[in-house]
């Protein structure tokens, strides 16, 4: 026998040397809830070691994930007040604009802020946008909301703004929006393909969430890959700088077909029930959960993500560094 493959798996030093990924905390970004009125930080059921933030909480864990080396923090807000329009969204008071700007006090540059656009988070019915009288998501008067709230995001300091409500045209309008108000730095990472997925049942208890129903007429069909590299190819064309596939694990062959079918950097979003589900499995004794925590993150880069987002991102820079 010639060749020997196991030749290169015989140390842990030679099993580093040809390894082919790997997962940097400078890659990571780490999604944080923050909800107003709050006066101590709330542990979230679904999502054992995630919490729902105070104001203050917020900071500090910013500062952690700064000094941590990662790339950012993905910022969620809740407000004690929702509405079917989600004002919340559009008040420069609101929840997450004063958050977005003490964050961005306490951080500058040591890390990116980037800021959720969406209105599910603000809204009473708990779609991502405003409805129309028929009680359908009404697409362009919720891209002119969102294109508001970006403004208002850049005007807190958010270094990206995040799109996420899958509504078409949101990305040129938010471009638009943003460099008539002179943002013309503030980029904007799109999530481009993001699917109706079941594995974001725990972020709904995250943010309130009271959807009834589901957001099947504006998220993708699990079933397509062809329909997400066209949503992804519009994205690009109205100016997204980044683009993101959402969710993660169940979805890395999108995720390496979007990698080769642009050349902007993609971030994948290691969602919640993703998270959930090792965390539940590890707590029960079904499962390593370290081992299961690197392998999920590290096949997500392997699929092709420049960029992830996960819940573990705090975590997985300790654990580097250690
Ligand atoms: C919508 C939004 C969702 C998530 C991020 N942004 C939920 C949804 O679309 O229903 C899910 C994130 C996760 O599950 O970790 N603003």
């Amino acid at each position: 026998m010639i060749t020997r493959p196991r030749r290169l798996r015989t140390t842990p030093v030679m099993r580093a040397m040809v390894a082919e990924t790997s997962v940097e905390p400078r890659q990571l970004i780490l999604p944080l809830f923050v909800v107003e009125g709050l006066s101590q930080p709330r542990p979230i059921r679904a999502m054992p070691g995630v919490l729902q933030h105070t104001l203050d909480s917020l900071r500090k864990s910013a500062v952690e994930a700064a000094d941590a080396g990662l790339a950012g923090v993905m910022i969620f807000g809740i407000p004690a007040h929702k509405d079917a329009r989600g004002s919340a969204a559009v008040d420069p008071e609101g929840i997450l604009n004063v958050a977005l700007g003490a964050v961005r006090e306490e951080v500058g540059d040591d890390c990116l802020v980037i800021s959720d656009i969406c209105l599910d988070e603000f809204t009473d019915h708990g779609h991502c946008g405003v409805l129309a009288s028929s009680g359908a998501v009404d697409n362009d008067a919720t891209v002119e909301i969102y294109a508001q709230i970006a403004v208002l995001h850049a005007q807190a300091g958010a270094h990206v703004v995040a799109p996420s409500g899958m509504m078409d045209g949101q990305v040129g309008a938010i471009r638009s929006a943003l460099d008539a108000a002179g943002a013309i730095d503030t980029a904007i990472l799109a999530y481009g393909a993001k699917y109706a997925s079941a594995f974001y049942g725990p972020f709904r208890e995250a943010v309130a969430s009271s959807l009834v129903g589901d957001r099947k007429t504006y998220q993708l069909d699990p079933a397509n890959v062809r329909e997400a590299l066209r949503e992804v190819a519009l994205d690009v064309a109205e100016g997204a700088d980044l683009i993101m596939v959402k969710p993660a694990l169940g979805y890395l062959d999108v995720l390496r077909a979007v990698r080769e079918a642009v050349d902007v950097p993609v971030a994948a979003y290691n969602v919640s029930g993703e998270y959930a589900m090792i965390e539940a499995a590890a707590a029960n004794g079904w499962i390593n959960r370290d081992a299961a925590v690197a392998e999920a993150l590290t096949s997500i880069r392997r699929a092709g993500a420049d960029v992830v987002l996960t819940y573990w991102a705090l975590e997985w820079a300790h654990r580097r560094r250690s």
